[in-house]
């Protein structure tokens, strides 16, 4: 069985969508064996409910939490680590370190509307006040500029004309469900 560490800051629906596939055989042959959250958050609770080890860490700099995940991860060793939502961001030793093992989901057609402060709805918000008539989502590698690792795969969705930051989110959520699972099953 191939381990999948996920890394979490919020609802935590990307893990549960990963934990749905395996469940479902969609991801035969992986297993979570491990969710890490810079805070807490609900996925942490939802991860616990289905006795999967979870652990709530502190969010402290991006060296310290670093070391802490990595010193964490080194324990047993995982076959890929997927940022579902993780907020935090990453430094270069442990981007270095762990090179072409970590992803990430982004609510954007990236290279469009990523970098630092461009998450969750925010990204929705600024994409929707620019007037942007496509918007999707991007699964990447996770190197030490943010969001600027090679993407794996993107997918849009049109926006309409009465689109709000919520549909928009909505819409999103379902592009991220479909890639995410899809890339995790080419890698
Ligand atoms: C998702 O939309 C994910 O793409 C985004 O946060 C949301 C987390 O939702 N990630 C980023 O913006 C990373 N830059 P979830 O906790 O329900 O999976």
């Amino acid at each position: 069985m191939k381990k999948i560490a996920i890394l979490v800051s919020g609802k935590g629906s990307n893990m549960q969508y990963i934990l749905q596939a395996i469940q479902n055989r969609i991801l035969s042959g992986f297993r979570v064996n491990l969710v890490i959250s810079d805070r807490c958050c609900s996925a942490i609770q939802y991860a616990l409910k289905k006795n999967i080890t979870a652990i709530s860490l502190e969010k402290t700099d991006k060296k310290f939490i670093s070391r802490k995940i990595n010193n964490i991860l080194v324990k047993d060793i995982p076959y890929i680590i997927v940022l579902a939502g993780f907020l935090s961001i990453l430094d270069a030793e442990f981007c270095e370190k762990w090179f072409g093992k970590v992803i990430n989901i982004h609510p954007s057609l990236l290279p469009k509307y990523g970098g630092k402060g461009m998450y969750g709805m925010n990204v929705h918000q600024a994409v929707i006040k620019n007037k942007e008539k496509i918007s999707g989502a991007t699964v990447h590698y996770v190197t030490k500029d943010v969001d600027a690792g090679d993407i794996i795969l993107k997918k849009s969705c049109k926006i309409s004309s009465k689109e709000t930051p919520m549909s928009l989110s909505q819409k999103v959520s379902l592009i991220e469900r479909e890639i995410l699972i899809q890339s995790i099953k080419n890698l």
